[in-house]
This record gives C-alpha cells, structure tokens and sequence, in this order.
C-alpha cells in the first residue's frame, strides 16, 4: 500500500460506487466544507439526495454559491440547503462558522473536506504556510469544534454521528526533514523548510490521518472519525500544478467518484473508529506517530 505502482493501477482498475440507493439519511443534518465544487460538492449532491433534512455547505464565498441551492432543491424538494461561510485561512471565520454549527437542533454527519494543494511557498492571511493553515490547523481545530455538537446529536438520537476528513494517499510519500524538532508547526512556517513539489501538501494530508487517530483515541461519546482517501480525481485541486493536472486527465477519476468515497466513508463503515478509508475499504495507514517523528535528533 502507498507505493505508486499500486496507486497507478488502482487508478486503472477500482471504480468507486455511490453509497446504495437503500441508504436512508431521513431527519439527518450533514455539513460538508469545500462544498464550492469538486469533491465537496459532488459529495453533498449525494448525500442530499438520500433523503437528509438539512444540508450545510462550507463554502469561501456564499454569493458565488447560490446556484448550488437550487440545483440541490430542484432534485430534493424537501430539503433544506444551507450554504454558510468558511475561511479555512482565517481562525475567526472558522470559529464563527463552527458556533453557527453548535445553534443547531442536530449535526449527524461532517465531511471536512476543504483544502488546498499548493507547490509553491505561500503565506495564508492568518500568518501560517497556506497549506499548514487550510489542510491541517483550520481542520483540526474545525474537527474540535465541530466534535460537541455531534456527540450532543449522537446522545440525543441514540445512533452514532459520523466525523471524516479528506486525506490523500498522498499521505504515505512525505519528506520529513522539516518536522523535526521542537517547534513543528514553526519549522513549517519557514520558507527554507517547505520542500519541492508537493511535499508539503504531502504532509499536511499525513497530518490529517495522525490528528483524526489522535482526536478518534481522545473523542468520548458515540461517534466515527475516520478519514478518506478520495483517490486522484481532477478538480481544481490541480489548479496550480500543470502536471498534476496532466496526470489527472490521463489516470484521473471524475470529481463524482471522489465524492462516491467521501460519501462511502461518512455513512458506511460505522464500527470503524479511527479507519482510514481507501477504495471504500478500511486500510492500513502510516505505522508511526507524529510524536515519535517529531522528536529532536
Ligand atoms: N482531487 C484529487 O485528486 C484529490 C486527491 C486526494 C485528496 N484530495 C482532497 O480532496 C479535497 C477536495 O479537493 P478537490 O479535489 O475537490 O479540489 P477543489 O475542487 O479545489 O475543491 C477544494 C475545495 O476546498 C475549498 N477551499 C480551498 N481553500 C479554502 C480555504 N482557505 N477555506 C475554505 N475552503 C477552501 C475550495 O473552495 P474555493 O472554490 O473557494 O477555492 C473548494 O471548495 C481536498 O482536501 C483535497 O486535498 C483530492
């Protein structure tokens, strides 16, 4: 697992499925963050037309984002689309949107998936490297957040609420020369630390998996974290990167297959805490701990 001959052809030959049509999310809320397109959107699409009360899209900017309400509503009459503001770049947006999420009656299903794959140096509006900032702090710390609400649903329905986020296989193939040290999320705001390529975004999806193992060991109550590989899709993930976005015309999947994973992992699965999901089946993830990496040497 994680080597690229094995990406490749598992690339070539696995074909995710939607989640079954018997699937039943009735009176359920869900949220799902980078809901704007791609991934996230094709994702919400699917889960809202298995009967959901309530959809909440997570987007940057919800006046660019109302057509997405009435191609929702017009398959789904009864549902009600709420499309919210999410800045993964900012700690108060995420804070704001995170206390609308807790005035809810109920939050039964989160897909985090917002992120960014960025190959070149950036520093996000909040201080830190971009994909530091967006990937791993703005989906702990909106993972955190959001963990209230769902145990309180959990409690109150008698039935497991449901935490994922999107990760990569990405995650197995990182360099890890600039998270030793004492200071890790400092070493990582250094420019002369960022790496080549997509090292970094490597790494913020390998950060993905340890908070989500961590976060699934700490959480109390009943329910599954688990995180996603959604497989190589083409989106506007790529949008800064010409030849990820080559190789995704060659070998890529349609955003809609992504989201079939993402769908697959926050409703199917439920004895699974602390899984990391890929090609719709629990796998192995990295053996090592962030802590053990991150000691001096
Ligand atoms: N596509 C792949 O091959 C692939 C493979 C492995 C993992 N993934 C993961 O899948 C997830 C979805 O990616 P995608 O392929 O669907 O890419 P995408 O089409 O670029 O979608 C990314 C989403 O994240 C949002 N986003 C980006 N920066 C944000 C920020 N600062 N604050 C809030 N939202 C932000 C984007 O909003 P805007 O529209 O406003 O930019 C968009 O809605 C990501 O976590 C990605 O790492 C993708």
């Amino acid at each position: 697992m994680g080597s690229f001959l094995g990406f490749v052809y598992r690339q070539l030959t696995f074909k995710p499925k939607p989640i079954p049509a018997n699937v039943t999310l009735r009176a359920k809320t869900a949220l799902v963050t980078g809901a704007s397109g791609g991934l996230g959107l094709e994702a919400s699409a699917e889960l809202a037309a298995h009967g959901l009360s309530r959809i909440i899209l997570g987007v940057r900017d919800p006046s660019e984002c109302e057509s997405i309400r009435s191609t929702i509503s017009a398959k789904n009459p009864d549902i009600d689309v709420q499309i919210w503001e999410l800045e993964q770049e900012s700690l108060p947006s995420i804070k704001a949107f995170a206390d609308r999420a807790a005035g809810l009656d109920r939050l039964d299903i989160v897909i985090l998936n917002a992120g960014v794959k960025g190959i070149d140096y950036a520093v996000s509006k909040g201080g830190h490297e971009l994909n530091t900032q967006v990937n791993h702090i703005g989906t702990a710390l909106l993972s955190l957040l959001l963990l209230g609400p769902l145990q309180k649903t959990a409690q109150e329905t008698d039935a497991p609420a449901r935490l994922t986020i999107v990760s990569s296989e990405n995650h197995f193939w990182v360099n890890l020369k600039d998270i030793k040290g004492p200071d890790t999320l400092a070493n990582m705001d250094v420019q002369d630390n960022f790496g080549k390529g997509m090292d970094r975004y490597s790494l913020t999806k390998l950060f993905n998996v340890l908070w989500m193992r961590e976060l699934s060991n700490r959480a109390t109550g009943n329910v599954v974290i688990n995180a996603v590989n959604p497989g190589f899709c083409q989106s506007k993930l790529h949008r800064y990167h010409p030849g990820g976005a080559s190789f995704a015309n060659m070998i890529g999947w349609a955003a809609a297959q992504g989201g079939h994973c993402l769908t697959d992992a926050a409703t199917s699965h439920p004895k699974d805490k602390g899984a990391y999901i890929s090609e719709q089946v629990v796998k192995r993830h990295v053996e090592f701990t962030l802590f053990s990496s991150m000691l001096p040497t």
